[in-house]
């Protein structure tokens, strides 16, 4: 008889619960619903991301109006034992410039990009194709009609901004944000504290936007392939759609470096496939 599998991958994230896992025990529910109740310790953590000192209620109504506006998130689609969800999670860094990438990229089931990452005039590095992408309000970016926007709530502000920016009682055109609502998912803003507790050991101030990217992808998919991560062959930091700018180690408030640490050891031990790109 064969072996009962969780996806076609050969090995799979979603049925390794102890191996992945392993002192890091996985987040139930990684999207946000109106049915999804925050607890007041759970909102005291997240409000400390932004500089006001917000409410309570302040949040629940932007959370209900946003809900209001878009009553249901696309389905993640789960996994089956027919399938592989093979994920490339696409970070901006200027080490893909020259990395002939593309096509490993574009041969996944899902493609994960993030704020500012584009393709035009990059495919031969990037590749072309986008399910996922990642976002908040300002790096936000239009996308194709068949994306996910995946966003990411970093404030009250930017519940009340998708709402207005999204606004489906609005002709598509004039709309701020153009985007597939119905293929709109919202990050829970617990998932966050959960990155920066589990998978940081509460380092720095919070986690980037392209860490929890990652650990959102090791939820979703069977197989995750990471690119664009880090600094190129010089040591710099900057985009590949960019002339090089900074130089040296620059993170603002993000644990760069034990974020940058915890990716290459799930490289070493094969949770995930890391390119390093040029
Ligand atoms: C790989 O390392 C991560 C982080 O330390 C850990 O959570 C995971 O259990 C390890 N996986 C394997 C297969 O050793
Ligand atoms: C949400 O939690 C509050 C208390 O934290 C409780 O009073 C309320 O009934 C809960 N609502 C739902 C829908 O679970
Ligand atoms: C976008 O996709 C939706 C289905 O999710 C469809 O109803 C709509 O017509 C599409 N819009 C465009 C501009 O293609
Ligand atoms: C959406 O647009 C309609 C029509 O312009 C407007 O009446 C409504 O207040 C807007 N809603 C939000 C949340 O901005």
């Amino acid at each position: 008889p064969r072996e009962e599998r969780s996806c076609a991958c050969d090995r799979c994230l979603s049925e390794d619960e102890s191996s992945f896992t392993e002192g890091f025990s996985k987040f139930a529910e990684p999207f946000y619903s109106a049915n999804h109740n925050l607890s007041e310790d759970n909102f005291n953590w997240w409000k400390h991301l932004q500089s006001k000192n917000p409410t309570f209620s302040a949040f629940k109504e932007g959370v209900k109006g946003m809900f209001q506006m878009f009553p249901k998130n696309a389905e993640l689609e789960a996994s089956s034992p027919d399938r592989c969800r093979s994920c490339a999670v696409v970070a901006n860094s200027h080490n893909l410039k020259g990395s002939h990438y593309g096509p490993l990229i574009d041969f996944q089931d899902f493609v994960i990009r993030m704020n500012r990452g584009r393709t035009k005039g990059f495919e031969a590095d990037v590749g072309t194709r986008t399910t996922h992408h990642v976002m908040y309000p300002e790096s936000a970016v239009n996308l194709e009609n068949n994306t996910h926007l995946v966003y990411f709530p970093y404030k009250i502000r930017d519940f009340v901004w998708i709402t207005k920016a999204l606004n489906t009682s609005i002709s598509y055109n004039k709309r701020r944000l153009k985007a597939n609502t119905d293929l709109m998912m919202v990050l829970n803003p617990v998932f966050m504290k959960y990155v920066h507790e589990v998978w940081l050991n509460k380092e720095g101030y919070y986690p980037s936007t392209g860490f929890i990217a990652l650990i959102l992808a090791l939820h979703i998919c069977d197989e995750v392939h990471v690119f664009g991560y880090g600094a190129d062959s010089d040591g710099s930091w900057s985009h590949y759609w960019e002339k090089l700018r900074n130089t040296g180690f620059k993170t603002g408030g993000h644990p760069g470096d034990v974020e940058y640490a915890m990716i290459k050891k799930l490289a070493r031990n094969e949770t995930i496939k890391f390119y390093r790109g040029g």
